[in-house]
């Protein structure tokens, strides 16, 4: 068997990593236009100024995409370029430069998915308190907004949120990314709700605003692979997948990011071991978290091996030697299978793979090309466990490589390439990897080549 007819082959980027440009055209600053200039933030002082250069050279790069023949292409927004102090004056500019992606897209066949946050908040609205500030969700929502009116009759799939669990998590809990704190548990539970109530307020805005839209969510976490396939195992596995740590360590957990905006309630689990740092949770938020999405969007790139220890789990070391990427992350070929499995069971919603790839060590070889077998194994495999998930009867609505093309890793800076294109970031030459050609071919043919 083969993906379904209408399966959505795609890339995806998100505005930070590639665009640079960072205060043309009336653009505001972001948290990550600050954090990344504060020394010692990342990796060797990289920053976002000019990464990809997209911003100048986003017909270029919709003409590799037409090359590739991607069906879809998973874009985010800067909301500090369309609302330079987050609230209130819209930068029209900016909404230009979207707008003219967009139509370059919709005339090369490319359905446009646009990501309405990908970490990088407007700087002001960062100084007002960001995510705690009780009026976040509306802030967001007027933004939503904004973009719907300016885009809606040519783009019909946004999704909301890409990685609460890091924007929130990593920034706020762990203190790694922007803006870098390390907040009380409390703070960040509170944040967490807001996001939600964010998604919520804005998904009303978009379905009001655009009627046939398609609303969408991209959550992510580690997935945990049972060893064997024993029903204990896979019992141990999906019951890791769901439930919160009794040390209360919540901000990778998946049921309290996805509960609340699928089901419509947080997970009893996690409202007993949390209960002394609970957000408020007024009357009505529960309703507003609960737009459900048209489709469950996941980013999975790793697993974790598990399997049953009594009534519960233990997680597995992976065997020395074991397949590793550039980044330092496991390799387990099965996440994508069982991570499908287990969130559609759950949340009985088409899944989109929203992002999924790998960071190898890419350069041009003598011969000029640049070779990247691993990463085709990678995606190769993966996609053999999306497809088996969806021959057992999970839907999948589609696929989105990450990434693109090569760009701006957070934290590690320019150390990670994950493109399917090169990037020269002194040259600004793009060279399409062998990766490229091979998920070109894959896509040809519907994955019949897998
Ligand atoms: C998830 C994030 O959404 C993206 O921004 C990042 O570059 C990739 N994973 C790789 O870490």
């Amino acid at each position: 068997m083969s993906f379904e007819k209408e399966f959505v082959w795609g890339a995806a980027t998100s505005s930070y990593q590639i665009e640079g440009a960072p205060f043309e055209d009336g653009k505001g600053a972001s948290i990550w236009d600050v954090y990344s200039h504060l020394p010692g933030k990342v990796f060797e002082g990289h920053h976002g100024d000019v990464a990809c250069d997209h911003y100048h050279r986003f017909h270029e790069d919709v003409l590799l995409m037409a090359r590739l023949g991607i069906k879809a292409y998973r874009f985010s927004i800067s909301w500090p370029r369309v609302m330079p102090m987050g609230t209130g004056n819209v930068n029209q500019k900016g909404l230009d430069f979207y707008s003219r992606l967009v139509d370059d897209l919709l005339a090369h066949g490319i359905t446009p998915y646009a990501t309405l946050y990908h970490w990088d908040q407007p700087y002001e609205l960062y100084k007002r308190g960001g995510w705690l500030n009780p009026d976040s969700p509306k802030w967001f929502a007027d933004y939503a907004a904004e973009v719907a009116r300016a885009l809606g009759d040519r783009v019909k799939h946004f999704i909301t949120f890409n990685e609460p669990q890091v924007f929130i998590g990593l920034a706020f809990v762990e203190g790694v990314h922007a803006p870098g704190l390390r907040l009380p548990v409390n703070e960040t539970l509170t944040m967490a709700h807001h996001v939600m109530l964010a998604h919520g307020m804005a998904s009303m805005e978009l379905r009001s605003l655009i009627p046939d839209v398609k609303i969408g969510y991209a959550p992510t976490s580690n997935v945990p692979v049972p060893v064997t396939r024993k029903t204990e195992d896979v019992e141990a596995a999906r019951k890791a997948y769901f439930t919160m740590p009794e040390n209360g360590d919540w901000s990778w957990n998946v049921s309290w990011w996805s509960d609340p905006v699928m089901l419509g309630q947080y997970p009893d689990d996690g409202l007993r071991i949390l209960e002394k740092n609970l957000p408020q949770i007024g009357q009505e938020d529960m309703k507003i978290i609960h737009q459900k999405p048209d489709f469950y969007g996941q980013n999975i790139y790793r697993g974790i091996p598990v399997k049953a220890d009594g009534h519960g789990w233990k997680e597995v070391l992976h065997k020395p030697g074991s397949p590793k990427t550039a980044i330092n992350w496991h390799v387990d070929f099965d996440c994508l299978y069982w991570g499908v499995k287990f969130l559609y069971e759950r949340y009985g919603t088409p899944v989109m793979i929203t992002e999924n790839g790998m960071s190898s060590h890419d350069w041009p070889s003598l011969d000029g090309a640049v070779h990247d077998p691993a990463r085709i194994d990678y995606l190769h495999r993966h996609l053999l466990g999306l497809r088996k998930a969806s021959e057992e009867g999970a839907s999948v609505a589609g696929y989105f490589q990450w990434s693109l093309m090569d760009n701006f890793e957070w934290a590690r800076g320019y150390n990670d390439r994950f493109g399917l294109i090169y990037v020269d970031y002194e040259t600004q030459e793009r060279i399409p990897k062998d990766s490229f050609e091979w998920y070109r071919n894959t896509i040809l043919c519907n994955g019949e080549n897998l």
